[in-house]
């Protein structure tokens, strides 16, 4: 964030942060939200602290704020607790959060501090668990830096396990015998973004745009141009609900378990087998 910012500074830019996973992370004693001149939070089901739906939008830039609201509600100025003028004064969609969900996360808004906690406290029990598993790659917490550990991913070294096959056949069968141990590890994502059909149709509204549109220069998508994303997306498993509240140091225990088991015993999956069966 401090690179974005002095790149920002020197070409007159703002900087909105994408803080959506990040609720009370922190980089140099500095909580996300904070780093940009504006920052939203999601709340989605997901998310290490949930509203239902929805999200938290911050800023301490009034003209920021004003901008915002006009986007928030059809581009009027209005609340709709205010009389409304039901006039469109910029262009705007239906962001508005439904009350139900927003006072239901304002009450979760209070409990954030004890969930990080629950959380790194879960975290240090995985940490423990995982130390030493040939082959497995851990998640690092680097100096300056307070994690929220929002989910907790790991990777495969594929050289350590002698797999010289395509990656992601073994990670995917791991997967299904970590599942099979009653370990809840998932796959996150299994496309990277250039590969996706709308960045390879360069066609999101139709007619090209806004690729086609002025002022737009020419991009290149090609996925081979992203080796270690592509690698990232082949070799990793992620943990998300062992770590949540309520659970307590016995939930990431248990998990750490079955995942040195599965380890352990590696050379006695039937890959074909395992992925045939799915
Ligand atoms: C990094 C990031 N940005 C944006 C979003 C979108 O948040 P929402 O689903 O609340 O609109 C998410 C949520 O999945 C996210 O993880």
């Amino acid at each position: 964030m401090e690179a974005v910012g002095d790149v920002a500074r020197r070409h007159g830019l703002k900087v909105i942060e994408d803080a959506c996973q990040a609720h009370g992370a922190k980089f140099k004693d500095r909580k996300t939200g904070l780093w940009g001149d504006c920052a939203a939070f999601s709340l989605n089901q997901n998310k290490l602290m949930c509203g239902g739906e929805g999200g938290i939008f911050v800023t301490d830039d009034e003209q920021i704020a004003a901008a915002a609201r006009t986007l928030w509600s059809f581009g009027e100025t209005r609340t709709p607790v205010e009389s409304r003028d039901y006039h469109v004064y910029a262009l705007g969609w239906m962001y508005r959060n439904n009350d139900l969900a927003a006072a239901f996360a304002r009450a979760q808004l209070t409990k954030l501090d004890q969930y990080i906690a629950n959380q790194r406290r879960n975290v240090t029990e995985l940490f423990a668990g995982l130390q030493d598993i040939p082959g497995l790659i851990l998640p690092a917490e680097p100096e300056g830096h307070f994690h929220n550990w929002y989910n907790f991913t790991c990777r495969m070294d594929m050289d350590v396990l002698g797999w010289y096959d395509e990656p992601i056949r073994l990670r995917d069968a791991m997967v299904k015998a970590l599942n099979a141990e009653g370990v809840p590890a998932l796959v996150w994502q299994r496309f990277i973004l250039p590969e996706m059909t709308v960045f390879q149709a360069q066609n999101a509204y139709g007619h090209g745009c806004p690729w086609s549109c002025p002022y737009t220069e020419a991009v290149s998508y090609d996925p081979a141009d992203f080796p270690v994303a592509q690698k990232h997306l082949e070799t990793h498993f992620a943990f998300i609900s062992p770590l949540r509240a309520p659970h307590g140091p016995e939930v990431p225990k248990a998990v750490a378990g079955g995942v040195r088991k599965v380890f352990d015993n590696i050379g006695e999956l039937d890959v074909d087998k395992i992925l045939e069966a799915s």
